[in-house]
C-alpha cells in the first residue's frame, strides 16, 4: 500500500473531508491493533490515510491511545509524513480560542505511556526539533494564504490527563513560558521520529485553560473543536497537495546515528 501521507485526528475532521475511493484497512502490529481501521483514500488527487486517534466512538483516553500500534501501522502502510490534528488549551492571552497553532516545541509531562519502539536495543534519536521543518514551512505558507488567525510557533506542554489542570498547575505552565496545553502529542511525536516519519501538529485552540477560565469542561472543548473543523479541513485540502514528494528534512534519517547497542548483543 503506497500511501505516504497520514492524518491522525478526530472523526469530526474525517467526516466532511470528502476522501474519494476510500478503503478501510485493518492492520495488525507487534504492539496490538491501532485505535481503529485506517481509511485510505484520495484528497485533491493525493493518496492519504486517516486514523481516528481515539477510535470510533472516542473509546481511548489520551493515556490509553495505542500510540505505538498507530505509528507502526502507518509505517507498515508506507507513510512518511503525519499531520496530527488536536485540540489544545491556550496559556497566553494572545492565543485565542479558535486560533490555530503550528507548534515548534514540545514539553513532555506524560507519565504512563510507553514512549519507544526499542525495548531490546538502546536507541537515542535526536528530538531537539520535534516537528518536521518542511511540513511546518508548508503549513505556515498555506495558513498565511488562507488568512486564518494562527500562530507559527509555540511550545506545547503535553500532560497525562485525563483530568484538566489545576489553577496552580496552569500558573506554573504559564510561568515556564509554555504556550499551549494538550494531552495527545506525546508520545506520538517521539514514536514518529523513531519511525523516521515526519510529524506536524495542527493545534486548534478550544479554551484558555484555568488560568483564565473558571473551569474547563468537555462541552466547551467539543463546541470549539466543532467550530474549527471546517478551517482545519480547508487547511488539509490546500496543504496536502503542496507537500513535496521528496523529503529533504532530517526526520527521514533519524536512526542513522541513534542505535547504540552492538549488533552482536541483539538476540537472533
Ligand atoms: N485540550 C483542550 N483544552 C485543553 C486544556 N485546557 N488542557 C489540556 N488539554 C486540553
Amino acid at each position: 500500500m503506497d500511501v505516504k501521507i497520514a492524518i491522525i485526528g478526530g472523526t469530526g475532521i474525517y467526516e466532511g473531508l470528502g476522501l474519494e475511493n476510500v478503503k478501510e484497512i485493518d492492520v495488525d502490529t507487534p504492539f496490538g491493533k491501532p485505535s481503529d481501521s485506517i481509511f485510505v483514500g484520495e484528497l485533491e488527487g493525493v493518496k492519504v490515510a486517516f486514523l481516528p486517534r481515539h477510535g470510533r466512538g472516542h473509546v481511548y483516553s489520551p493515556t490509553n491511545v495505542p500510540y505505538r500500534a498507530n505509528i507502526y501501522a502507518l509505517k507498515k502502510l508506507g507513510v512518511e509524513r503525519i499531520i496530527s490534528v488536536c485540540a489544545v488549551g491556550s496559556l497566553k492571552e494572545e492565543i485565542k480560542p479558535l486560533d490555530i497553532v503550528i507548534p515548534d516545541q514540545l514539553y513532555d509531562k506524560t507519565k504512563f505511556r510507553p514512549n519507544t519502539f526499542f525495548e531490546e536495543v538502546v536507541v537515542h534519536v535526536g528530538f531537539a526539533e520535534p516537528f518536521c521543518p518542511e511540513l511546518r514551512k508548508v503549513a505556515i505558507e498555506v495558513l498565511k494564504d488562507l488568512g486564518y488567525s494562527f500562530h507559527e510557533n509555540g511550545t506545547y506542554v503535553c500532560i497525562e490527563g485525563p483530568q484538566f489542570s489545576t489553577k496552580a498547575e496552569s500558573a506554573v505552565h504559564r510561568a515556564l513560558g509554555f504556550d499551549i496545553i494538550g494531552m495527545t502529542a506525546l508520545p506520538e511525536a517521539k514514536l514518529a521520529r523513531e519511525a523516521e516519519i515526519c510529524y506536524l501538529t495542527v493545534a486548534t485552540v478550544t479554551d484558555y485553560d484555568v488560568w483564565k477560565e473558571e473551569e474547563v469542561d468537555v462541552a466547551m472543548v467539543l463546541e470549539n473543536m466543532a467550530k474549527s473543523e471546517e478551517r482545519v479541513r480547508n487547511l488539509l485540502k490546500k496543504l496536502i497537495p503542496k507537500i513535496p514528494v521528496e523529503r529533504k528534512c532530517p526526520c527521514k534519517d533519524a536512526l542513522k546515528f541513534a542505535i547504540t547497542t552492538h549488533k552482536d548483543y541483539i538476540t537472533p
